[in-house]
């Protein structure tokens, strides 16, 4: 692999100061790489190229244009598809055959806001007579884009695809966990012909290089995906400026399933839902509220599916692979050991195979139920292959249950009831319900975002181009 190196102005290049940190394999616990430690100096080179990107060609840059550049980029994301997919892996830890997946949607993103770029338009409006009334829609400008280590591939083009379709001048700033692919999809955006500064890519740790870019007076927007705290941190830094923020901020999203569903289908989506990303996934079906009369029966073939779950490095492909980094597993165990301590039975927990590295970063897949309304088990973001078992007597008391935690970001509803599968989804306080399905992490087109401590504002889909765009109304006199 090449030295990982900041992208500023079109050129790859080490951190102003030369510093670096060590980016780990998560299955192993080794040193992979050496990230540019990218600090104030460089994000302010960054955010100055982006400046002199928009006062150029970019800025003029015809949206027809910018499309095509984007559906290059599709082209590149499959031609390298495979090594795409290694680098993702090896990095995030994550199994080969979820990164293949995840370059799948990468693509997918790219090919859509490819096709979008261009069909985004204003409208006019029927004003006093004398006048003409339009709305534009108009890139922010600079626009800071933070995300997180889970789906590095996934968030660069989700977010960074949506931004450059609007013309805007991007500057990306890549968990320090993980964000190989990113890189690596960075100069993938040079060879497709994105200009200099249109794209910027600061590498660095979150309290540098993240804070120094949300408090920079050039940045527009604010783009952010990660944890609720952070996202406050952002949140008053783009105060001081007075700028807008979109917010994606994780969950503890409720799998709500009915006596009446299908529970031969509903399983493997169920158990899917929790372990995909060994659990590191924003939208991650944490909890499974269960209707009393099946619970019993539900609770025993998801402990066996749970029991024979198998664990691996990402070369060994097996269905969970393991977590981050040593923070977060320590996060995650805590959250285990706490439960255990507080007497919620363990309902399975998969064996860790003797093949392990030692060194790598594993937490079993561990299933708990009853988990008591109002334990923290069942209320906070875990983050981990730990899924939460809850009965409900009736529709009400799962719509109660449901809504009762801080985050509302995704919910899913397993039901035959046809009037139930429309009732539900109007009173679950969320921002995308699933029925008799579970899929956010594709998805491309359906616009994607939380309510209450989740965040706010959309991304992905058509909405995404709204959310990085402002609107412009401009009025003529013509009497
Ligand atoms: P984090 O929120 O610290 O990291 C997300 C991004 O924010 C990274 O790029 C990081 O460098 C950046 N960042 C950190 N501090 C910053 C600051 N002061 N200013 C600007 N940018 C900053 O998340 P972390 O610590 O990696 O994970 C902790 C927990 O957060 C997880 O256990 C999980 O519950 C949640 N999380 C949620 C995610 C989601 O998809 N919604 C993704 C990652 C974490
Ligand atoms: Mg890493």
């Amino acid at each position: 692999m090449t030295t990982p190196a900041l992208l500023i102005n079109g050129t790859f290049q080490p951190a102003a100061d030369g510093a670096t940190i060590p980016t780990l394999a998560p299955g192993t616990g080794a040193t992979l790489a050496a990230l540019p430690r990218g600090r104030a100096a460089d994000v302010d080179a960054a955010v100055r190229a982006a400046e002199r990107a928009l006062e150029g060609p970019w800025g003029r840059s015809s949206a027809a244009e910018r499309g095509r550049l984007l559906g290059r980029m599709a082209d590149l994301i499959s031609r390298d598809h495979d090594q795409l997919a290694r680098i993702e892996a090896e990095d995030t830890g994550k199994p080969l055959a979820q990164a293949k997946a995840d370059m799948v949607a990468v693509r997918r993103y790219f090919e859509y806001y490819a096709g979008a770029a261009d069909k985004v338009h204003g409208s006019t409006i029927p004003y006093l007579d004398g006048y003409f009334a339009y709305t534009v829609r108009e890139p922010h400008g600079v626009t800071a884009h933070i995300i997180p280590w889970n789906y590095p591939a996934q968030m660069f083009a989700r977010t960074i695809g949506a931004g450059l379709a609007m013309g805007n001048a991007c500057v990306l700033k890549p968990a320090e966990d993980a964000c190989l692919s990113t890189l690596a999809l960075a100069a993938l955006a040079m060879e497709a012909g994105v200009p200099p500064g249109a794209l910027n890519v600061v590498t660095g740790l979150g309290e540098e290089a993240g804070a120094a870019l949300v408090a920079h007076p050039g940045v527009h927007h604010i783009s952010f995906t990660g944890s609720p705290e952070v996202g406050g941190l952002i949140q008053r830094a783009a105060a001081a400026n007075n700028v807008g923020c979109t917010m994606e901020l994780g969950g503890k999203s409720p799998q709500i399933v009915f006596a009446d569903a299908d529970l031969d289908a509903a399983l493997p989506i169920l158990v899917a839902a929790i372990i995909q990303n060994a659990g590191q996934t924003c939208s991650a079906g944490a909890r499974l509220l269960v209707e009393r009369s099946i619970y019993g029966t539900l609770v025993e073939a998801l402990a066996e599916r749970f029991a024979a779950l198998t664990l691996g490095t990402w070369d060994q492909d097996r269905a969970v692979g393991p977590l981050i980094s040593a923070v977060q597993k320590a996060r995650v165990q805590g959250f285990i050991d706490h439960a255990v301590a507080d007497g919620i039975p363990v309902l399975a927990r998969a064996t860790l195979p003797a093949d392990l590295p030692a060194g790598g970063f594993f937490v079993p897949p561990t299933l708990f139920g009853p988990v008591p309304a109002g334990h923290r088990l069942g209320c906070e973001e875990v983050f981990g292959p730990v899924l939460s078992v809850i009965p409900f007597t009736d529709e009400a008391d799962a719509i109660r249950l449901a809504n009762s935690t801080a985050y509302g970001l995704v919910a899913g509803l397993w039901t035959r009831d046809g009037a139930r599968q429309h009732r539900l989804p109007k009173r679950l306080k969320c921002g995308q319900v699933f029925v008799n399905c579970y899929g956010a992490g594709g998805g491309i087109e359906l616009p994607f975002g939380g309510v209450k401590r989740s965040g706010y504002g959309r991304e992905k889909g058509f909405e995404a181009l709204h959310t990085l765009s402002s609107l412009k109304t401009v009025l003529v006199r013509h009497d």
